[in-house]
């Protein structure tokens, strides 16, 4: 079947049963050249999992140990011992950076990043290959301004925001009304580059590295550690050279919440 017919045919399937409110526009630019394969494989997986839909709608209980974390423990260390699996969300949004144009030798420094948190636990146990296909579809689409705001075609929920709330401090919140799993501010415990064949960006930007962070003292929901894997996009240029003094490059990742009693 044409790739086209294909996605219209599956698109309509796919409203019928998940009930999609709008379908936010695709960045054709961008995506160029593998938005529409990924966007397809994405609907073909649907449409063969048409479980999705329900099960999202339905706010089900899912077996959280059923969701493995295969691919962060190498060469990131793994979780510490007794930890539990609290939550899996895809996050969407921008990594912040700032040029020193004083400096004609600057390179660009991180100073933050802001990201929206879908709730993906169900999918992470549910779908693992549907999950490994999600931050890279997510960087398909922009996100839309409302807070009510979906992902992409997906029909997954917002499970809280991600921000930085000095530079080297990155914050989740994960307190919304429909569930209260915590909030915490984390340091930045271990650290690897995405694997090369790992999702470029929106203009062909690396992907920014994995990350295992240790959440600091007074967090709540006993969250103890976060990983970011499967990262798509979101590093900046080599250098600082036709940049302005401060600039955002979307990215998309996975990340892992992990619960215990004792704080590290
Ligand atoms: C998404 O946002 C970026 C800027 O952050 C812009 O360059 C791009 O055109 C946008 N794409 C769509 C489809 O809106
Ligand atoms: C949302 O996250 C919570 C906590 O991980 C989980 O119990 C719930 O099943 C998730 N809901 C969906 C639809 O994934
Ligand atoms: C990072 O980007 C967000 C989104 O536009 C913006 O609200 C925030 O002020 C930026 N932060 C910095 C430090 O530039
Ligand atoms: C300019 O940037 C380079 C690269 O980050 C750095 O090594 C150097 O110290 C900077 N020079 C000044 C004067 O800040
Ligand atoms: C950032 O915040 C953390 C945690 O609140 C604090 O320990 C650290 O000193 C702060 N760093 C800066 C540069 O303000
Ligand atoms: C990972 O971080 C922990 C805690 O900061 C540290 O003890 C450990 O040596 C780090 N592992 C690697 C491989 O860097």
């Amino acid at each position: 079947m044409h790739a086209s017919t294909l996605l219209v045919s599956l698109l309509g399937a796919s409203t019928a049963v998940i009930a999609a409110p709008t379908w936010p526009a695709f960045n054709w630019d961008a995506a160029k050249p593998d938005g529409l394969e990924t966007v397809s494989e994405y609907f073909n997986m649907l449409a063969q999992k048409i479980e999705v839909g329900k099960l999202m709608a339905a706010a089900p209980v899912c077996d959280m140990t059923k969701a493995l974390m295969v691919a962060a423990p190498k060469p990131l260390d793994p979780p510490s011992a007794g930890l539990t699996l609290k939550h899996v969300a895809i996050g969407r949004g921008t990594q912040n950076y700032t040029c020193d144009l004083t400096n004609a030798t600057a390179v660009p420094v991180q100073v933050g990043a802001l990201a929206t948190l879908f709730n993906a636990s169900c999918v992470a146990a549910t779908y693992p290959d549907l999950l490994q296909l999600l931050p890279k579809l997510a960087l398909q689409f922009n996100l839309t301004a409302q807070e009510d705001s979906r992902m992409g075609p997906t029909n997954l929920i917002i499970s809280g925001k991600h921000f930085f709330t000095n530079t080297t401090t990155p914050f989740f919140n994960l307190d919304t009304t429909q569930y209260t799993l915590g909030e915490a501010g984390c340091s930045k415990a271990n650290q690897t580059d995405a694997p090369t064949d790992a999702p470029k960006g929106q203009q062909g930007e690396k992907a920014v590295p994995w990350l295992r962070l240790k959440t600091h003292v007074g967090s709540t929901g006993n969250l103890q550690e976060v990983y970011r894997i499967e990262t798509a996009g979101g590093s900046a240029p080599s250098t600082c050279v036709g940049q302005p003094a401060a600039f955002e490059v979307q990215y998309a990742a996975q990340y892992w919440f992990w619960e215990g009693q004792t704080q590290a």
